[in-house]
């Protein structure tokens, strides 16, 4: 028996779409999709500026296919020379829609981020004041610390203490993997979010690294123990308006994940919305998914939620997802769930 799911059509408040050859590969994966996307800056050089924001986003709509509708909600890279009054202008003109702090060296071309969290409190506070959101990787970057303990750390060494020393600024903890990061997000108020992945409901760290290492698993924050998964699922089907999607859907091409020394990301943007639907059915929560995927975002961001809808199936033979999108640059892996998928986006 066939069964669907109507919601209004997602958004994704956390992609990296790249540039070139793989931006226009991977754009129509998400654009089919979702609405609108929180559009991650993170180029080689970053999006520092409105100005490269600007011409970022006239890259990323001359790269969307015809016929399909998409908005990119841009953001910009926070570095200790961060112009209080250029961001507080991109946000006003709407050309912005968030912040994004990186740790120094926390991930993936982050080495402009911020090292000393004194150097960056006048953006900050022009941030909290203009209204414009700060999105965060909760990741400390100090070698003494586990990489397994670097989000519960982070969160008290620099988190607790920035938000602190910046009320009314509005944060998104972003890509949560721990229990204490579920747990920090709850004890807050509602200027507090926390967007949560597909892949980390799905996978702890013995799928990426039980009987043989996984490359396309490996991503930052590197998946945790299965009671951190567990609080993930619990967080995310709760119905709780502070936690939304964030895919996080991250392409490398192959050479570059099955490597020596292999990058972080898992690329999720072609089947995230059918694997959704398998989370929450398993977790009896089907009729959450739509506050999950299509409410809380917006309302974070005190956006409207979309008008047009977008409806899943499930039937009776599994569905039949790509391997791999191919790029001018070679090909992507998409994110194996390793189990049968029986939803799809119909359509
Ligand atoms: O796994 C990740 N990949 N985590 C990040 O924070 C960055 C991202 C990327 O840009 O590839
Ligand atoms: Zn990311």
């Amino acid at each position: 028996m066939s069964q669907s799911l109507t919601i209004p059509r997602p958004d994704d408040w956390h992609l990296h779409l790249r540039d070139g050859a793989v931006l226009r590969a991977v754009l129509p994966e998400t654009a089919r999709h979702f609405a609108r996307a929180i559009i991650m800056p993170n180029l080689v050089p970053p999006v520092v500026t409105a100005a490269d924001a600007r011409a970022y986003r006239d890259r990323i709509m001359a790269a969307l296919p015809e016929g399909m509708d998409f908005t990119p909600l841009m953001t910009l890279y926070l570095t200790e020379d961060t112009d209080p009054a250029d961001v507080a202008r991109a946000h006003a003109e709407g050309l912005i829609t968030a912040v994004k702090l990186y740790p120094a060296g926390a991930t993936t071309n982050s080495a402009s981020g911020v090292r000393d969290f004194d150097r960056v409190r006048g953006v900050l506070e022009a941030m909290a004041e203009a209204g414009c959101p700060l999105c965060v990787h909760g990741e400390v970057t100090d070698p003494e610390i586990d990489i397994f303990d670097r989000e519960a750390v982070f969160i008290d060494r620099v988190l607790d203490p920035l938000r602190r020393a910046t009320p009314g600024l509005r944060v998104i903890m972003e890509h949560i993997t721990t229990r204490n990061g579920v747990d920090y997000v709850k004890a807050n108020d509602a200027g507090l979010g926390g967007t949560i992945t597909t892949h980390h409901l799905i996978i702890n760290r013995n799928h990426l690294l039980v009987g043989g290492i996984k490359p396309h698993y490996y991503c930052l924050p590197v998946a945790k123990r299965e009671e951190h998964r567990q609080a993930l699922r619990a967080a995310a089907t709760s119905g709780d308006a502070r936690f939304f999607l964030g895919t996080d859907s991250a392409p490398h091409t192959d050479p570059n994940k099955e490597s020596a020394c292999g990058c972080a990301g898992c690329f999720t943007a072609t089947n995230t919305l059918p694997l959704l639907a398998h989370v929450f059915e398993e977790e009896r929560a089907l009729d959450r998914l739509e506050g999950f995927a299509s409410s809380h975002g917006p309302g974070f961001y005190g956006l409207p939620v979309n008008a047009r809808t977008l409806t899943l199936v499930k039937s009776d033979t599994p569905t039949q997802f790509p391997d791999k999108i191919d790029t001018g640059d070679g090909p992507v892996t998409v994110f194996d769930p390793g189990f049968p998928v029986y939803w799809s986006v119909a359509g």
